[in-house]
């Protein structure tokens, strides 16, 4: 990673995703997490502040470690601890069947591998667990979607690889996750840069992967390794609900 997408752009992201009308869309999209939570790209951590009082922990995953810096205040002021847990949504060093929830927002234009980042995502939620989005991407109208193919290689350069023309409903869908609730808009600017994509998608019960002997969410970075597990063998998949 260069200067520019390493140090400039997560200073950039900080200022530009911190608007007013961002924080409403962040604090709905947050509003039902609780339990273990797994955010992947934690960027600088703009969706702290919107982390309900029933998250008891939640995991941190970014490439972009300079956002750990630019987050600090937020989260040394959250009630809610935030346990950095790694640098890549597509390898997350967690075990299976183990988060309750995972929230991303902004974020699933610009993984490089987002099929397999959303494999992940779905490996580590337990049975019935929710992913918890807000993503632009893909228009379904077809001249704003053309504009969108036009515009994608500037995009990419520029906006650190995040592109503008991802079917996010299809990915999340095609990862094994179940619709429950899905709004689409346009945002307030460019129509080509903002057909949002907001909802909530359960882990399906179709091919469900079984843990893999591991008790429990191993989560931490470093030669430390793991974070205590809870025992999460008392939950059920009955405790997360609409
Ligand atoms: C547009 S920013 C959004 C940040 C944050 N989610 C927010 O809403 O403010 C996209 C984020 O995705 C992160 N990202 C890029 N590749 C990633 C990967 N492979 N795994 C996890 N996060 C990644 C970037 O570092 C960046 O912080």
């Amino acid at each position: 990673m260069g200067f520019y997408r390493d140090q400039v752009l997560p200073r950039a992201t900080n200022v530009v995703l911190a608007n007013r009308e961002f924080a409403k869309i962040r604090k709905r999209v947050a509003s039902r997490l609780s339990g273990e939570v797994l955010e992947v790209g934690f960027g600088s951590g703009l969706n702290v502040p919107y982390y309900p009082p029933e998250v008891e922990r939640v995991l941190a995953v970014d490439p972009a470690t300079v956002g750990r810096r630019l987050a600090e205040k937020r989260v040394a002021e959250s009630p809610v601890p935030v346990e950095y847990l790694g640098l890549d949504a597509a390898a997350l060093p967690l075990s299976n069947d183990c988060v309750d929830h995972v929230l991303v927002t902004w974020t699933l234009c610009t993984i490089p591998d987002v099929v397999r980042a959303l494999a992940e995502m779905r490996r580590v939620l337990r049975p019935g667990g929710q992913l918890h989005f807000v993503e632009h991407g893909l228009s379904p109208d077809p001249k704003v979607a053309r504009w969108q193919d036009r515009l994608n290689p500037l995009q990419r350069s520029f906006a650190g690889g995040c592109n503008l023309n991802r079917p996010i409903d299809r990915l999340v869908e095609a990862a094994g996750f179940e619709m429950e609730n899905l709004r689409t808009y346009y945002d307030q600017g460019v129509r080509a840069l903002g057909y949002m994509y907001e909802g909530v998608a359960t882990k399906s019960e179709d091919g469900l992967h079984r843990a893999s002997g591991v008790a429990g969410c191993g989560a931490g970075e470093g030669p430390g390794g793991a974070a205590p597990a809870r025992d999460r063998g008392a939950r059920g998949p009955g405790t997360v609900g609409p």
